[in-house]
Formats: C-alpha cells, structure tokens, sequence
C-alpha cells in the first residue's frame, strides 16, 4: 500500500544518475584535491580508497537497503522496524546533520556561482595569478557578497526539490552528470600537456608513508563518508523512491566507482596546474578558486573554458545539495504531513539562516566542517551499520538486498563486514579522535 502512494524513480539509470549525483559534488572537485594536498598526497590517498571501498560501500548498500524495504525516510524507517526503540536517534542525527551540512555547502556552492559571474563577465581570462589571488581573498573578506550568492544557490535547491523527485531531482541529474563527466575529461586534457604533470601524479599516486597522521586517518575516514553522501539519509532517502526490482547493489558499486573516479580525476587536473604555476598544495580551501583560474587565465580559450568549467561545479553542487534537502523535505512530509512544497521551503529558508555564520566567519566554517565531516558522518554511517546488521529483521534485510541483484551471492561477505570490521575501523577512528587510543 505504501509503495503506490510513494514517489519513485523514473527509471534505473534515473536512480543511478540521482545518487552519483548526489555523492559527486564538492566534495569530489574542491574537497577531496585540498584535503588531499593538507596531507602530503599518495599515503594519504590509498588510506582514502580504503575507506570508500571496505567501509563506504558496504554502509551505501546498508543504507539504500533500509530506504527501499521501509520505503521511507531516515526516522520513520528506523521508527518502523524498531518501534518504541533508541535507534530513532540516529535518524533524527542523519536529519540534523542534514542541515548543519546543507548549511555551509552553500556557502561553498555560493563561491562557485559567483566564479560563474566572473567567468561570464570575463573577468578570469587574461588576469595574472596575484590578481586571481586577491579574487578569492576579497570574496570571502565581503561578507554580503558571500551570503547574496550563497541565498541564491540555496533558491535555486528549493526549485529543483519542489519539482518532486522523477520531476525535479532526476531529471535535472540526467542532464547534468554527463556534462560535467565530459568537461572534466577536457580538462584533464589540458592539464596533460602542462609540464608539472609528472609531478602532480607523483605528489597523487607516490607512497609516502612519513607524511600520512593519524588526524589523516581520520579525515580519509570522514571524507569517504561526506563523499559518498553516507551518514545522513541521503541513500536512505533516496533508496526509498526505489522499487523492488531494481538492483541496488550494482548500482551502489557504480555509484562508488564513479564518485572515485571524480575525485581521482580532478586531482589529476589540479595538481599538474599548482605544481606548473609553482602554487601551494596545502593552501586548504581556497584551492580550487585559485588554482583553476590561474591556469584558465593563460589557456587558449580559457575564457570559455572557465565559463564552463564554474557552471559545472555549480551544478555538481546543486546536484548534491537538493539530495541534503531531499532528506530533511521527506522527513517534514513523512512524520509532519506537511504538502511537498510547505516542505521544502519551510527547510530551505531555515537552513539558509543557518548558513549565514558560516559564510560570514571562515572560523565557524571550519568547526561546523569538522564536527560535521569528521564526527557526525561517521557516527550517523556506524549507526546506520549496526541497526542493518545487528537489529533488522533478517529476512527483509536479506530480500532487500537480494531482490532483483545481479550480485545476489555476496549477500554473506557484505554482512559479516558490516557486522565486524565496519564497526571496528570507525570505532577505532573515534578512539583515537577522544585521545584513548
Ligand atoms: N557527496 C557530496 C559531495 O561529495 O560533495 C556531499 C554530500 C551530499 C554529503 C549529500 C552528504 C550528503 F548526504
């Protein structure tokens, strides 16, 4: 009964492309590069693909699984299986965490639709590297600037979410996804032919294990978390508009690989340009909004280029973010009755408040990232593992993962990683994050 009422996903590949695109955004194109150069590149690296692939994917598949057999959002999904239960708390922290990251992504999304308006009025080509510099100083140092772009990206979520889910979130990923594949591939190009290539890869791909702390450890953990969009009922969210037959094993496998394969990529733009122009790899966030323009600014089309380029990152983000406020629309809907669009903009305008400190203070900025990314994340994901593994009914856990998978026969091995080693790595990380370990 509840399956016809609820919206669903137009088609598979509709599904796929919602969720690569919710896991690919920021987090891939000016996150994972700067965090990657804070910590020294290669060791840094391998502990990253680790995460995604013995912790990350095992939890997407934990999580999209209790989306489509409860057809439901984070706490009323928890609700339903474990009435009277204290797993609800952990819904309610995916809905929290929701907001608080939604919050100060915008403030990054908004950067990235003002590097649109700079890039369309031609004011990245033909600028020098200290004037390009000095750009992205004065952004962040003007505080209106930074909240009318980022009130505008958070404008343009509401839209999108209000358009419903085959409507709004599906189509609008179908288009984007692969636009910004193609642009990244001309861009990796580019960089190809710059002379620091070699030594972009080197810093990427060479193993240097003096360079790789245990704050590193912890960071590749919660970056694989924010990357795959794990932790706050995204997937969950997201797995409920699934139906019964379709895969979605395969289609967590896809979606990891190819939200890697983002990352890996535009890595391999960026650090061939910093390495070629002589720029700092741990200058932390502003890399990407520095380094990209200065390498746009001396390329035969950069002008064009850069145009490109920055409204692509925008919609990477918009991708991402209408998937953050998804979860917390659905929840309003689901648990308050509320219509769709009371929804999604009675969430939208508190969550654009919110975000206003963080586009004001860079000092918030980075507390709200840190808590978030590297504490209410992981947190969220190992609640969500232990619910699945330890108190979901066995034979709905074992239909929603079975049915309608080409991957059926790996239904043991995913259990016992989410039983075991899931739960220990995270734990582990926190331990040593309070200082016992
Ligand atoms: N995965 C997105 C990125 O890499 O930019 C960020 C994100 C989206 C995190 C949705 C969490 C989430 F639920």
């Amino acid at each position: 009964m509840v399956e016809t009422e609820r919206a669903h996903w137009g088609s598979r590949i509709g599904f796929i492309l919602a969720a690569a695109g919710s896991a690919v955004g920021l987090g891939n194109i000016w996150k994972f590069p700067y965090i990657t150069g804070e910590n020294g590149g290669g060791a840094f690296v391998l502990v990253y693909l680790a995460c995604i692939a013995f912790v990350g994917l095992p939890i997407m598949i934990a999580e999209i699984s209790l989306g489509r057999a409860t057809q439901k959002s984070p706490a009323s999904a928890m609700r339903s299986l474990s009435p009277g239960g204290g797993w609800i708390g952990i819904g309610w922290l995916c809905i929290l965490t929701s907001v608080c990251l939604l919050s100060y992504y915008a403030t990054v999304a908004g950067w990235a639709l003002h590097y649109c308006y700079l890039a369309f009025s031609g004011q990245i080509s033909g600028q020098g590297p200290e004037q390009l510099q000095a750009a992205f100083g004065s952004l962040t140092a003007t505080p209106s600037l930074g909240v009318a772009w980022q009130l505008a990206f958070m404008a343009l979520t509401v839209l999108v979410v209000v358009a419903g889910v085959s409507h709004g979130v599906e189509r609008w990923s179908r288009i984007l996804m692969p636009t910004l594949a193609v642009m990244l591939l001309i861009l990796l190009g580019k960089a190809f032919t710059l002379s620091g290539f070699g030594q972009g890869m080197d810093f990427l791909f060479g193993f240097r294990a003096d360079k790789l702390t245990p704050g590193g450890v912890l960071e590749a953990l919660g970056h694989a978390f924010f990357t795959l969009s794990l932790g706050m009922g995204t997937m969950i969210t997201y797995g409920s508009y699934l139906r019964r037959e379709d895969d979605l094993v395969s289609a967590s496998v896809m979606t990891s690989a190819v939200d890697t394969l983002v990352a890996l990529v535009a890595s391999m733009m960026l650090f061939p340009i910093i390495f070629t122009f002589g720029l700092e790899a741990g200058q932390g966030p502003g890399l990407l909004f520095v380094t990209v323009p200065i390498a746009l600014a001396q390329m035969t089309g950069g002008g064009l280029l850069s145009i490109v380029f920055f409204v692509l990152l925008a919609f990477a983000a918009l991708t991402s973010a209408i998937s953050m406020l998804e979860v917390v629309t659905a929840y309003l809907m689901d648990d308050w009755g509320l219509s769709r669009r009371r929804s999604t903009v009675c969430a939208g305008i508190g969550i654009a408040a919110l975000g206003i400190p963080a586009t004001v203070s860079t000092g918030w900025f980075g507390q709200i990232d840190y808590y978030v990314s590297n504490w209410m994340l992981p947190l969220g994901g190992l609640g969500v593992a232990l619910f699945v593994a330890w108190r979901m009914d066995a034979a709905l856990r074992r239909g929603a993962f079975e049915s309608g998978s080409m991957l059926a026969k790996f239904y043991k091995g995913w259990l016992w990683v989410l039983k075991y080693p899931v739960p220990v790595a995270v734990g582990l990380v926190f331990l040593h994050a309070v200082g016992v370990l």
